[in-house]
């Protein structure tokens, strides 16, 4: 290694020796910020164009540097390029190796720019793209599900409060309820990207530059709407990352719920969907099982995305302002939840549009346990003018008789529930069964086929703009 390979020898004059080893280790981030490069090299290309243009540097100058800069490019997409990690960090690693191929004019990039602001740059550039791309797989997740939500607007299946039978509702219907969760993700991604649609760059070290810079030129050339407009305020924030992990976590927490009642619709006990070969494990000692591992992974993913969350508004919380290294940090945070959300997303797309609905397990358990009790009820209300609370009254002794009678409600005879109130007439069988309740739910958001329906072709419309 040459003399000048450590980060020390980068600003020369006031150091003499190299870091002590232990030191380079705590120091150093290029094991995982080398993941910036492509970043790097695009904020150095425009920052070098708009010191040209501005003439603050020569044209020569500014030749070499890009050259160099597409150079060192391909020698990291090539795999040659020599990452040293006593060179600290993505920004002199980049830097260090430029001045091997250009020679001295390497040393003009870094005018009217400090590391602070071109490392807020590079994430912003990096996080801005996994913003896109996590937009992208949760349209991919929601035209699944609006997809299986078309094919079984009108299948039935208990819906559940407590996790007891509640009502019947549509499979549709539920598939639709996360399909408004991930719109909201959606938003959530998308509110964040235009918060962050300024540009760091000419912030320098916390205070600005003397140079006569132009960055609305730089901001422009690297598709931001404007530059920020403090730089105290530039170099040290980090709510464009924290967004981008509160997002995740909302979506992941989403994800999991959906992973969570696809274990439980997968047991043999419930046996609503199975999942398919491509989808599931089975097990080294027990033929018979057919696991779903990768929803089981969906569900425990959330746990490292909320970690990540919290650790990042912990590493900010009461630094003072400006830039501290403390905010190193950031990256692998990011680094991992985005990679974990991206999974989780591909994944549950995947499974989503793989399983198969068992339409007659579901039938048979939306059917079970009183279920249609509160059809009962709300005909008493409607036909025999009874206030709700006495029509409360008279249904619960019907479950309570067809609990003794051990058949459904629609299975009690007509005299069994005429013993209940003389004025109960034939026309209450015509809400009774499971079919009728999911169609009689016709109010705006309710399960109602008809309903699932008219969502499936809205959500259509907006997914195929997207
Ligand atoms: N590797 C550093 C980071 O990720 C770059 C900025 C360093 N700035 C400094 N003043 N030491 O935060």
């Amino acid at each position: 290694m040459s003399d000048q390979k450590f980060s020390n020898a980068m600003w020369g004059g006031r150091f003499a020796s190299r870091p002590d080893a232990v030191m380079e280790a705590i120091n150093a981030s290029i094991d995982f910020d080398r993941k910036l490069y492509a970043q790097d090299i695009r904020g150095s290309l425009a920052h070098a164009a708009m010191l040209c243009d501005t003439g603050i540097i020569g044209k020569q100058d500014h030749d070499k540097i890009a050259h160099g800069l597409n150079t060192i490019l391909s020698e990291i997409e090539g795999g040659t390029f020599q990452f040293s990690r006593s060179l600290e960090d993505i920004h002199m690693n980049i830097e260090a190796r430029l001045k091997e191929i250009i020679g001295d004019a390497a040393g003009r990039l870094h005018t009217a720019r400090s590391r602070n602001d071109q490392v807020a740059l590079d994430f912003r550039l990096w996080v801005r793209e996994e913003l896109q791309h996590t937009i992208a797989s949760q349209n991919a997740l929601m035209k699944a599900l609006v997809d299986r939500a078309e094919e079984h607007a009108a299948t039935v299946m208990p819906g559940f409060t407590h996790l007891q039978t509640a009502q019947p509702v549509t499979f549709g219907h539920h598939c639709l309820a996360y399909v408004e969760m991930l719109s909201r993700d959606r938003s959530r991604a998308s509110g964040a990207l235009a918060r962050m649609d300024e540009c760091p760059l000419g912030a320098a070290a916390l205070a600005g530059t003397g140079f006569p810079v132009d960055r609305h030129q730089t901001a422009k050339a690297l598709g931001f709407s404007a530059p920020t407009a403090n730089s105290i305020d530039t170099v040290s924030d980090r709510d464009f990352a924290i967004e981008f992990l509160a997002m995740a976590a909302t979506c992941a927490m989403h994800l999991s719920r959906l992973a969570e009642e696809i274990v439980i619709w997968s047991t043999p006990q419930f046996g609503f969907v199975q999942l398919s070969d491509a989808f599931s494990t089975g097990s080294s000692i027990m033929p018979q099982k057919r696991n779903p591992d990768a929803a089981e992974l969906v569900r425990a993913k959330t746990g490292r995305i909320n970690g990540h969350l919290l650790a990042l508004l912990t590493v900010m919380k009461g630094l003072p302002l400006a830039y501290s290294k403390d905010m190193q940090e950031d990256k692998e945070a990011i680094f991992d939840a985005a990679q974990s959300l991206d999974l989780m997303l591909t994944a549950m797309t995947g499974m989503v549009r793989d399983l198969t609905v068992n339409k007659a397990a579901m039938k048979k358990a939306a059917g079970s346990r009183y279920s249609t009790a509160t059809d009962l009820a709300d005909w008493l209300v409607r036909s025999l003018g009874m206030p709700f609370r006495d029509a409360h009254h008279v249904t619960g002794r019907a479950v309570a008789l067809a609990e003794e009678r051990g058949c459904a409600l629609d299975k009690l005879g007509i005299d069994d529930l005429k013993s209940l109130h003389p004025d109960i007439t034939q026309d209450v069988f015509s809400v009774l069964s499971v079919a009728k309740s999911v169609k009689s739910r016709t109010s705006y958001g309710g399960t109602a086929p008809v309903n699932v329906r008219k969502q499936v072709k809205a959500w259509k419309r907006r997914l195929a703009k997207a």
